[in-house]
């Protein structure tokens, strides 16, 4: 697990913060209305939180503010689409053993599903 440490000025940080602790934003266009609708009717929020959304599970990351990080899966990955992609649709595959099942998802629904999830700023 890589973890980074990023000093800034006291007043970045708190604006941070404050952004951080905000409800998800909601979605902008019809795609990504259309990718809400496909986290919050499949198993995906059995272990995540997106607070503002009914999606409340406990046991993974909380994707509230997805979109404002830098890596994902703990470091493995660079936070970018493709990667985004890779991981949602086989996470085994990029760090074996690891607690997040593979979820089946309509192929229609990962291109709004990714819309929704990089507008999680
Ligand atoms: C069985 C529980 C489970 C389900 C279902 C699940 N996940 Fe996950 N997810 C996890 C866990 C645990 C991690 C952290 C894995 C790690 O880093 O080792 C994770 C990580 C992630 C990450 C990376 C977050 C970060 O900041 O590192 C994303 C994005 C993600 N999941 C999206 C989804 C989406 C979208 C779905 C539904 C299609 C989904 N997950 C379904 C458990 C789950």
């Amino acid at each position: 697990m890589a973890l980074w440490v990023i000093a800034e000025p006291e007043d970045k940080f708190n604006d941070w913060m404050k952004a951080q602790l905000k409800p998800a934003a909601d979605p902008a266009t019809p795609s990504e209305q259309r990718g809400r609708q496909a986290f919050l009717s499949s198993a995906c929020v059995l272990c995540h939180t997106i607070r503002g959304t009914e999606a409340n599970g406990q046991v993974a990351p909380d994707l509230t503010h997805l979109a404002s990080r830098m890596t994902i899966a703990a470091g493995t990955l660079v936070n970018n689409r493709g990667n985004l992609a890779g991981w949602i649709t086989d996470p085994q595959a990029i760090k074996p053993g690891n607690n997040m099942a593979t979820v089946p998802l309509r192929s229609e629904d990962l291109p709004p599903l990714l819309d929704y999830l990089e507008n999680l700023k």
